[in-house]
């Protein structure tokens, strides 16, 4: 069978979503009022027809590409249509000066393996973890940390982060600053005007703040946790626990069923109770790989 392939850096999502929402993997069409700029995309046809897309942008330096989307149709695998395009988009990369061009994906998606077969064939480095991805139902696990009896000793309470004021503000910073207090990653004033209220929490010892959980609402009814942070010397006392399980217990109040964690592989505190208890909880669980090949 014979295939062509046409690279256009014109491709707008809100395009594909009328023209081929079938070709998209993953499903971007949800992130669609968060990505906006031009896309390359290289189509696969045969006899004129569509059979394959992968979707591209840029990081505006022009040196690092990443892949968004990318799909065979079902009728059409297992014939080099995945070689072929990773191939097409690489050389036009390449072309326009680009250095490096990057991919995520998740464990559990059934063409995985054929995903690694086409990237390790064509040098892409080692597939690596990233992120740990944990997907629930705050009601069950509500029901489980009520199991647990813990309590948050006297001199510790919670309060919204929304409710901090300058001087908690400065003080977390300065902390940061002088003693690079948390992981860059686990900032909390990150995308501060989409946090979730009802799920974003401080905790205070004798009213200063010695720990956050952070979580924005990714859907109407679908709560992502980005970010828990305990100071090292109140660790031992299973503050992260408390903490989540106050966290879920209000976003349960506030009516939002589901909740999303993402941890990254070194720090994964957060899912490792709900991972230990899987079973009972009923939580989902996945990893997010990242390949790369520098052009
Ligand atoms: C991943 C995907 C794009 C690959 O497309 P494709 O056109 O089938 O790719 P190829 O024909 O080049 O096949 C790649 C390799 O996987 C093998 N393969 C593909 N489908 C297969 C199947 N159903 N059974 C066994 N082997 C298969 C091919 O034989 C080939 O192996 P080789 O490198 O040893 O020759 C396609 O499986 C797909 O669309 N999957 C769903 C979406 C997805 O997961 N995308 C990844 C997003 S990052």
């Amino acid at each position: 069978m014979k295939f062509e392939y046409q690279i256009s850096d014109q491709v707008t999502l809100d395009w594909v979503i009328r023209n081929m929402r079938q070709y998209l993997f993953p499903d971007l069409s949800k992130k669609k009022s968060r990505m906006h700029k031009n896309m390359i995309g290289v189509v696969a046809t045969h006899e004129k027809k569509p059979v394959g897309l992968l979707l591209c942008t840029d990081d505006n330096t022009g040196e690092n590409y990443r892949i968004h989307s990318f799909m065979t149709h079902p009728q059409y695998r297992k014939m080099g249509i995945g070689h072929s395009m990773i191939k097409e988009i690489e050389a036009y990369v390449k072309k326009r000066g680009g250095r490096k061009i990057d991919l995520y994906y998740r464990a559990h998606w059934p063409s995985r393996y054929f995903l690694e077969k086409i990237l390790t064939s064509q040098d892409w480095s080692e597939p690596k973890e990233d992120l740990i991805i944990v997907k629930g139902k705050a009601s069950n696990v509500n029901k489980l940390f009520m199991h647990t009896g813990l309590e948050l000793p006297e001199e510790y309470e919670f309060g919204a982060f929304r409710e901090i004021d300058e001087e908690d503000r400065k003080y977390i910073l300065k902390r940061k600053k002088e003693e690079n207090w948390y992981l860059d990653y686990l900032d909390p004033f990150v995308q501060e005007s989409s946090m979730c209220d009802a799920a974003s929490l401080v905790l205070r010892k004798e009213g200063m703040i010695v720990g956050w959980v952070i979580s924005h609402l990714i859907a109407p009814d679908l709560n992502e946790f980005t970010a828990l942070f305990i100071d090292p010397v109140h660790r031992p006392y299973k503050m992260a626990h408390l903490l989540m399980r106050e966290a879920i217990t209000r976003q349960q109040q506030a009516g939002i069923s589901n909740f999303l964690i993402t941890s990254k592989v070194d720090n994964y505190v957060m899912s490792r109770f709900l991972l230990r208890h899987a079973k009972e909880t009923g939580v989902f669980l996945t990893r997010s790989q990242y390949s790369a090949k520098q052009l």
